[in-house]
């Protein structure tokens, strides 16, 4: 990749600004966790798996920043992290993991401590790079040369630790010598396709149509689709994937159109604590985000706003996930339309 979404160097986090994408490309040095903690509800890092990371290096942070590497410190730094964006579980799976490996640690030695924290987050960024490369040598078999596919959000290496989930899909066939075409839905209302996925593509040399979200059913039945590929943020024990808004439509519409639907995440978002749709907490975002987006105002003052950062697919709509060990069945019955 042409670009480095997070990177530890010393005791600092860098980010890629992704809220500042594509007109400038911006690098913030964090070395403080409250600013990790902002950069994350800004969406200067975002999608599930690299906020896992990033929360991760953040309890690293906060512990070197303090020098105390004590549990009830470490945890109550957890907790803050876990309170910034809670739809995804590869968050607070990753500061969990962080948490438990210290509990474990028999010594108080202080410098010691601070180095498990450091080392635990570097293996989770490493293991999260390993399980995209599965993702996309599974995914890749479901596509053929000269197929378009449609995607929606960013579930590209901005929003991981490796080449992504649904785009790592579409580098990894490429790789094999398949030509591929992307249609990118523009996301809305925080543009993640328009101002990331666009631009992922377009820096990989990949051939990008960027579509409005509302373009997707009239693309399906003229037959311009031949698959659905998106990311998830947390996968239920039923199968139901909370995903970005819009994605439920799409999951619709692909049904309709007999278009395959597919999921590709890694094992971080499969949540087995959460049994169905019901147990997912849903980020509710700013009104501002509706009525003012990128500081334009489109929408009367005083008008009420509904803006839910995701909404969940049920596993009846999906045709398969793609996953880091394999490709499991949804439960998606063809013969829809
Ligand atoms: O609000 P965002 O931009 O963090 O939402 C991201 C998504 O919905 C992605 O599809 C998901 O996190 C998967 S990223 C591999």
């Amino acid at each position: 990749m042409r670009f480095t979404p997070i990177k530890r160097v010393d005791n600092k986090l860098v980010l890629l600004a992704q809220s500042k994408l594509p007109l400038e490309e911006e690098y913030l040095e964090l070395d403080d966790h409250r600013d990790i903690i902002a950069a994350i509800k800004r969406l200067d890092v975002r999608g599930a798996p690299a906020i896992g990371i990033a929360a991760a290096y953040g309890v690293a942070v906060a512990a070197d920043r303090a020098r105390r590497a004590d549990i009830e410190f470490i945890r109550g730094v957890a907790e803050e992290f876990k309170a910034a964006r809670p739809t995804a579980v590869n968050l607070s799976w990753a500061v969990d993991r962080v948490c438990d490996r210290l509990a474990s640690l028999p010594t108080d030695d202080v410098d010691e401590r601070l180095s498990l924290l450091w080392a635990e987050a570097e293996a989770i960024h490493e293991e999260d790079r390993l399980m995209c490369l599965e993702i996309g040598r599974h995914g890749a078999e479901l596509l053929t040369d000269g197929d378009t596919v449609l995607t929606h959000c960013n579930a590209g290496a901005l929003a991981t630790g490796g080449i992504g989930t649904a785009l790592g899909v579409i580098y990894t066939a490429r790789e094999q010598g398949k030509t591929l075409r992307v249609y990118a839905d523009e996301t809305r209302p925080l543009l993640q396709g328009a101002r990331l996925t666009a631009w992922e593509l377009q820096q990989e040399g990949i051939d990008v149509t960027l579509i409005c979200d509302n373009t997707a059913g009239m693309l399906m039945k003229q037959g311009k689709v031949d698959h659905v590929i998106v990311g998830a943020d947390r996968i239920a024990r039923n199968g139901d994937v909370a995903n970005k808004i819009g994605t439920y439509s799409l999951a619709i519409l692909a049904d309709h159109h007999r278009v395959p639907f597919y999921v590709a995440a890694p094992a971080t978002t499969f949540d087995a604590a959460t049994e169905c749709s019901d147990g997912i907490v849903i980020e509710q975002r700013s009104p501002d985000e509706v009525t003012s987006g990128f500081g334009v105002r489109t929408a009367p003052h005083g008008v009420s706003v509904y803006s839910p950062a995701f909404d969940v697919t049920p596993f009846e709509l999906i045709t398969c996930y793609v996953t880091d060990t394999g490709i499991k069945p949804g439960g998606r019955r063809e013969g829809g339309g």
